[in-house]
């Protein structure tokens, strides 16, 4: 866990305007900035950031967040990896103890070098026919290899003395680029290849494959795993990808470096490949935080099959409701590359339509091998499926699959869940009618907007605060979470702390309402006196209980009480004067 303090911190140190103008420019706006929302498709901008409150929000599609929650929202990052990210951009370190994933020291300078050698490569691309004939060879247009910055490695063994300071440099070894050989030798690990950088979803380089040209073996070479390069982390073509992937809401997994680069020069732009390894739990979790839907789409070959069932194993834990996982396979003798260059863009979007949804294959699969006319069979078949079916979260999901392989075999959901030992899915809650709750009680809602502005204002609100509704309940929640993290107390802090909580819903409203009325009033005025309404309101409400009794039917306790009431609702409204 990274410590809350750090995070607090972090935000506190952060201008969220520097941080989301890396990934778009903004334009100032009176007290804000503006842009077209990254988020979803518009042509005026609706995404606004407030500098003084560092948050920004969507008015078009609701995002809303900090700038640790906008890193994670565009690049698809991971909250720990978010946080690293932007503490490197501002030269902190994350707490030790902070993170489990293992600390990786990068010196900046690799990845200078990654960007000399990508400079370089795409030089001596353009200085070498043979390898320009071979792109084209294979359709690709300038433009295509351009925008993936592929290049050529000549055939020499020390290229790239060419273009580094010093080529005996530990740190070149270090980026996998040049190999340290006996006795001191070094030498370039990519010569005479075609050279596919890989970069990562910042826009920097972190490896390379680089393919033959014409046969030999390894076709295709890649950097090793380096202080940069992670391979079950990265997704060759992420990076080109990911504003299609936003607007098409769908991205498509390929194998192959080929068939992104194919894919693109075809007009589909949202296509990514692993490299050279299983598509990983922490990829599906990657693409489905960028999309809803993900389209496996691997070689019709044995091989791709293969692949293609290792990555619904481990999609599985990832699964969320409402998002689609497809899988589409290709005739044997085609891969994505093949087959758009032989039938076209539409044919191939087409195919992506119509790929095979994760539950129809994962009930092809398991019913393949299986004969449910015996009981051999349903009891094989109730095997084979336990590992997979327990491997599901996504409550809607787990459900529906429990239900088919329980008919498939013969046996009740509540019998297949007892033999698995896992939790029954009971019938889901109806959830409360929303209706009633968006209705916001007057004041509250502006008492909210005032605490979104300056947190700490909640000290003033009585020890026994409590309010009705979303807004009531979000007040409250501040309250609570001022007294256990006293030391900090901004605006930042507050909705990185709610994100995810029920309350998001209704800050996120509040700091909505805060960008269109804007920031120019009396917060602190505005706080006290609704304050003090709130508490005028429950002093005449108990005041008229009282007096429904009758003077006469009053006990002497009743009437001090109304007595002390009433004194208090007059210095009430002396201080409101
Ligand atoms: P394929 O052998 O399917 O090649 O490898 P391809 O993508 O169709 O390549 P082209 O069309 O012949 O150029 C798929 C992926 O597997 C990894 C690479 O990432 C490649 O893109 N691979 C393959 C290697 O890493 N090394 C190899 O020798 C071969
Ligand atoms: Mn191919």
């Amino acid at each position: 866990m990274i410590p809350k303090s750090f995070i607090q911190d972090l935000l506190n140190r952060l201008d969220i305007v520097d941080v989301i103008e890396r990934y778009l420019p903004l334009k100032k706006a009176g007290a804000n900035f503006v842009a077209c929302c990254p988020f979803h498709n518009e042509k005026s901008p609706s995404f606004t950031v407030s500098q003084s409150k560092q948050f920004y929000h969507c008015f078009g599609c609701g995002a809303h967040g900090t700038a640790i929650g906008f890193v994670m929202e565009h690049t698809g990052m991971g909250f720990v990896e978010a946080v690293e990210d932007l503490a490197k951009s501002i030269g902190v370190t994350v707490p030790q103890e902070a993170s489990n994933v293992p600390q990786h020291k990068v010196a900046p300078d690799l990845y200078d070098l990654m960007q000399s050698a990508t400079r370089y490569y795409r030089e001596q691309l353009k200085k070498t026919p043979r390898a320009i004939d071979y792109l084209k060879g294979r359709g690709l247009s300038g433009e295509v290899a351009a925008r993936f910055g592929i290049g050529y490695s000549p055939d020499d063994w020390q290229n790239l003395k060419a273009t580094v300071p010093n080529y005996m440099d530990a740190s070149l070894v270090e980026t996998g680029l040049v190999i340290a050989g006996e006795e001191g030798k070094r030498y370039d690990r990519f010569r005479d290849r075609i050279m596919f950088p890989i970069v990562n979803v910042r826009g920097q380089v972190i490896g390379f494959g680089g393919r033959v040209l014409d046969k030999g073996e390894p076709k295709y070479l890649n950097s090793p795993e380096t202080p940069l390069f992670e391979k079950g982390h990265e997704l060759y073509g992420l990076y080109q990808a990911q504003k299609a992937i936003r607007a098409q809401q769908r991205v498509i997994v390929v194998e192959g470096y080929m068939d992104v680069v194919a894919l693109a020069q075809h007009g589909v732009e949202y296509a990514v490949a692993t490299l050279g390894t299983a598509t990983t739990p922490y990829h599906v979790q990657k693409l489905l935080r960028l999309c809803d839907q993900v389209v496996f789409c691997f070689d019709g070959d044995k091989p791709g099959q293969k692949a293609a069932w290792r990555a619904l194993e481990n999609a599985l834990p990832q699964l969320v409701d409402g998002k689609r996982l497809g899988f589409l396979f290709l005739p044997e003798e085609h891969d994505p590359d093949t087959y758009i260059r032989e039938y076209g863009t539409d044919a191939f979007e087409h195919e992506v339509e119509n790929s095979l949804p994760l539950s129809g294959y994962l009930l092809r699969e398991l019913t393949a091998e299986v004969d449910l006319h015996t009981q051999e069979g349903r009891s094989a078949l109730l095997k084979n499926a336990q590992p997979l079916l327990t491997a599901i979260t996504a409550p809607t999901t787990a459900l529906l699959l429990r239900k088919e392989v329980a008919a498939l075999a013969g046996v009740t959901q509540a019998e297949l869940e007892a033999l698995y030992s896992i939790k029954p899915i009971a019938a889901p809650q109806r959830a409360a009618p929303q209706k009633a709750k968006r209705s916001t009680p007057s004041g509250l809602r502006t008492l909210l907007r005032c605490l979104v502005m300056k947190p700490e204002l909640a000290r003033e609100l009585p020890g026994d605060w409590h309010g009705d509704g979303n807004d009531g309940a979000a007040i409250a929640a501040i309250a609570d979470w001022l007294n256990e993290s006293a030391d900090e107390t901004s605006p930042a802090a507050m909705t990185q702390h709610f994100q995810g909580t029920a309350h998001e819903a209704a800050l996120n409203a509040a700091q909505g309402e805060i960008m269109y009325l804007g920031e120019d009033f009396d917060v602190q005025a505005d706080f006290s006196g609704l304050l003090r309404n709130i508490r005028k309101n429950a002093i005449e409400t108990e005041m008229s209980a009282l007096l429904a009794k009758g003077l006469g039917g009053m006990s002497q306790v009743e009437r001090d009480r109304h007595e002390q009431l009433k004194q208090e609702l007059q210095q009430l409204k002396t201080q409101a004067n």
